[in-house]
């Protein structure tokens, strides 16, 4: 994509954000992603609901995303009352040509995944410095429960060619969990394989491959933005 400034990085990010909500339309209830990108889906659809009478509801995947929603006054809802939501529109750090996505870099990736497997359709955001060939060059976040992590990342070092880090010595998730993130380069080649296999190590709470999940990204490039379509997509 060449080198861009932080100016037109931001650029994109908006134009991306704000092209998803065409997708949000009154009576909806949807979940709202966390991150740099969703921060202008937020804005857009307070702005929305202020000036065109937008009605909808959301259940947020993180706290800063609620913070955020509460102040653009995007109605909250809980899953106490909902046990479905008409979309999701969330980021992503990495995806493929499958729309298998590599999520969790804002470390909201457990509420994130509940929030996505609750939803009829993905919305993702991005820019297209996110779209590669074969996941794994953004390090992989994976949230451990914080009982025995250091055996936890023992037990994913053997799956991972590169090495495993704990993100912060004090980094605790929304959930009270540290993340470790995986450096296996760009060799998930079946990310389906791995999300199963890292699963069913112990310890571990989530892991942030979005495998089957998206259905669309909304792609911000220096030209304009694109529709990608998974075939089967939902929406
Ligand atoms: C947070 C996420 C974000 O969606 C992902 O990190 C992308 O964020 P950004 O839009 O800031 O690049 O998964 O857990």
């Amino acid at each position: 994509m060449g080198q861009l400034t932080t100016a037109e990085k931001e650029a994109m990010k908006e134009e991306a954000g704000i092209a998803a909500c065409s997708f949000v339309k009154s009576g909806m209830k949807i979940g709202i992603g966390t991150g740099s990108t969703v921060k202008y889906t937020i804005l857009e659809l307070g702005r929305r609901i202020r000036e065109e009478g937008l009605q909808i509801s959301g259940i947020p995947t993180s706290k800063s995303t609620e913070e955020l929603s509460i102040e653009q006054g995007i109605p909250m809802i809980n899953w106490e009352k909902c046990d479905h939501l008409d979309l999701v529109i969330d980021g992503a750090d990495e995806f493929d040509p499958d729309l298998h996505l590599i999520k969790g870099g804002g470390g909201a990736l457990l509420r994130e995944k509940i929030v996505a497997e609750s939803s009829g359709a993905m919305i993702v955001v991005a820019d297209a410095s996110k779209k590669v060939d074969t996941l794994g060059n953004f390090p992989l976040p994976i949230e451990v429960n914080p009982y025995g992590w250091e055996q936890t990342k023992r037990r994913i070092e053997q799956l991972c060619p590169g090495s495993v880090n704990r993100r912060g010595a004090n980094y605790l998730t929304d959930n009270g969990n540290p993340i470790l993130d995986a450096e296996f380069g760009p060799t998930i080649s079946n990310p389906v394989q791995l999300e199963a296999k890292l699963r069913s190590i112990s310890g571990v709470v989530e892991v942030g491959l979005f495998t089957n999940t998206a259905d669309v990204v909304v792609m911000a490039a220096k030209d304009g933005c694109e529709l990608i379509r998974k075939e089967n997509a939902r929406i």
